[in-house]
């Protein structure tokens, strides 16, 4: 099966501006702790916005609320993007959801597979993970630094399953589990899904640095699998329960409970009611 280089992916690409930053060279490691904290690294060191830094193989590649992201040798694609949003604070939580849109429409163009969107995070397909996304705002905007008078960088770490063999995966997450090419029954390059996913970012990040979240959200929503659906969230301290009816303009999850109120959830980890009852 094909494999990650930085020479073919940058033949692929047809960005104007993301993972061709002036003088800052994008990264391929064979293997390294995490892309995104790699990715903070040259942040602090005053790199610009648009490096791209990927790797074969992760030794300690993070997952959201602080799990683990296992990232076996070219099992998935493991890649951060360094951003450096101008952009009001309010929109941070909309990276989220324009890296996620623009995972499924990369998707969908490479090979044809569609994948939806759980609110916040979570790439799916017919409820199992697929893929995520970990955005993070590394503290090293401090004065005095590299990188003191430039915006404070937004690291966007993207995770997606390609090809694993279920003794990889951990037995209780087995069933849960999704990856590209048990989709496809055929090899996935990750060069040119990479490509396309650098593209349609820039696209997305295009519109909410241009003031156009509204087109984000509704981006969002065409592949949402969490709209209509009863949720279950826990919310400063408290399990909430109802149905997810829409997503604020910044982004936020409404939930309307049983009593009839609204709630905003702005983070955080939902469960979506599946048919049994339960709750995945
Ligand atoms: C989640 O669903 O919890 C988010 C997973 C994010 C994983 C990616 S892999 C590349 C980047 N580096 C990391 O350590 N994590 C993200």
């Amino acid at each position: 099966p094909p494999q990650l280089s930085l020479e073919s992916f940058q033949s692929y690409l047809s960005t104007r501006r993301l993972g061709r930053a002036p003088a800052w060279p994008n990264e391929l490691w064979e293997s390294i702790d995490s892309t995104n904290n790699r990715a903070a690294e040259l942040a602090a060191r005053g790199a610009p916005e648009g490096v791209i830094v990927t790797a074969r193989r992760q030794t300690s590649g993070r997952g959201r609320q602080g799990r683990v992201w296992l990232s076996p040798p070219d099992s998935g694609l493991y890649v951060s993007f360094l951003l450096r949003p101008q952009g009001p604070r309010s929109l941070l939580p909309m990276h989220t959801l324009a890296c996620g849109v623009a995972a499924a429409k990369a998707i969908w163009q490479c090979v044809g597979v569609r994948i939806g969107l759980k609110w916040v995070n979570d790439l799916v397909i017919e409820g199992k993970k697929l893929g995520g996304i970990l955005a993070e705002m590394p503290a090293c905007a401090a004065s005095g630094t590299a990188s003191g008078d430039l915006p404070a960088p937004l690291i966007l770490g993207v995770g997606i399953n390609l090809r694993m063999s279920p003794s990889e995966i951990p037995e209780e997450l087995r069933d849960r589990v999704e990856w590209l090419e048990r989709c496809t029954q055929q090899p996935v390059d990750p060069n040119q899904l990479l490509a396309f996913l650098a593209l349609f970012l820039e696209q997305e990040y295009d519109r909410l640095e241009s003031g156009n979240s509204a087109e984000v959200i509704e981006g969002w929503k065409q592949f949402s699998v969490t709209l209509g659906r009863e949720i279950r969230a826990a919310s400063s301290g408290s399990t909430i329960e109802g149905t997810a009816v829409d997503l604020s303009d910044t982004g936020g999850l409404i939930v309307e409970t049983r009593d009839g109120k609204r709630i905003t959830l702005h983070a955080g980890e939902i469960s979506i009611r599946a048919a049994d009852g339960s709750y995945a």
